[in-house]
């Protein structure tokens, strides 16, 4: 393993028993949609969200502890992303984590609402005045996190655009498509984990700025690679069903250049997100890292 999958895989440890402890169930007949939804949070995952937001904070002099709150509400965020999209409406995917999806484990109505309690749950995490961020920055977050997770130009209008692509995959010019596509159903999470970063850490416009660039270029890179390894991935470490693109006639950059193009688009992406990095000099190790595991992984 190498040494930033050891570091990342200590991250998890940690970040994961803090994580469940946020999940306490009710003693009521409720309490089953808050085991969906610790069923689906504590399920794996290689929470690549909390580890940037705690990374891109800590360039900043903030602490893991100081930026817990907002890398939690993202993965809860993240995780709802995931059930609903596996949902039989969407993607209808039996596998996820290496595990049954949360509508099978549980039921179809019980996931949709374990999705929308995720969803809430984050925001009130953000917000929550016993997390030590003052009320200007919980406040900015909250906003930030919404429009990134919104319809009109975040993950779920890019969600909207993947399930029309699959019925208009012959559309003439495809490519503006596809790049909005992988930008916004993916990129904007990852984007608002490294912004998120620079507002706890009150970064300067530069820094700021470029943060936001690496965070753009490696989430349509991670996309990329996600769709590559649908075609070309393992189930038992991807932890997922595979093939899934091209049965549902999903529009993806494989589809369009083919896997060779794909992966040669994907590694100029990483190249520009590491020159994005040239203001923090050594400081951005991990951020440098993590990059190359998105073209590398595996999982
Ligand atoms: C999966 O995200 C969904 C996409 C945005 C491609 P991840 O690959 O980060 O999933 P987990 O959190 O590690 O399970
Ligand atoms: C999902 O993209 C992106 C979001 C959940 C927002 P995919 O549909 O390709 O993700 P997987 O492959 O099911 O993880
Ligand atoms: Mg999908
Ligand atoms: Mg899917
Ligand atoms: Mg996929």
């Amino acid at each position: 393993m190498s040494d930033f999958s050891s570091r990342l895989k200590t991250f998890s440890t940690e970040f994961n028993n803090k994580l469940l402890s946020l999940f306490d169930k009710p003693n009521g007949a409720e309490r089953q949609v808050v085991e969906a939804m610790a069923y689906s949070v504590g399920n794996g995952g290689k929470r690549l969200r909390p580890y940037l937001i705690t990374q891109t904070a800590q360039l900043f002099n903030i602490s893991p502890d100081q930026s817990f709150p907002v890398a939690a509400a993202l993965e809860c965020l993240h995780t709802y992303s995931l059930i609903h999209d596996d949902l039989p409406a969407m993607d209808n995917d039996d596998l996820r984590r290496g595990k049954p999806t949360c509508h099978k484990q549980f039921d179809e109505a019980t996931a949709i609402l374990a999705g929308d309690g995720l969803l809430t749950y984050a925001f009130e995490l953000i917000t929550s005045d016993n997390n030590n961020l003052s009320a200007a920055i919980r406040c900015r977050l909250a906003n930030m996190l919404a429009r990134g997770a919104g319809a009109f130009d975040g993950m779920i209008a890019g969600q909207m655009l993947d399930l029309l692509s699959e019925k208009n995959i012959n559309s003439q010019n495809p490519e503006p498509i596809i790049k909005h596509i992988e930008e916004m159903k993916t990129g904007r999470l990852l984007c608002f984990a490294c912004e998120a970063g620079a507002v706890l850490g009150n970064a300067p416009q530069d820094k700021y700025q470029a943060l936001s660039t690496y965070a753009r270029k490696i989430g349509i890179s991670f996309q990329i690679t996600d769709d590559i390894l649908d075609v070309e991935g393992s189930t038992e470490q991807m932890g997922k069903t595979l093939g899934k693109d091209a049965a549902q006639n999903k529009l993806t950059f494989v589809r369009l250049y083919g896997l060779s193009q794909a992966k040669a688009i994907a590694s100029q992406l990483i190249a520009e997100s590491h020159d994005a990095l040239s203001i923090f000099g050594a400081e951005a190790t991990d951020l440098h890292n993590l990059a190359d595991f998105i073209l590398s992984r595996q999982h």
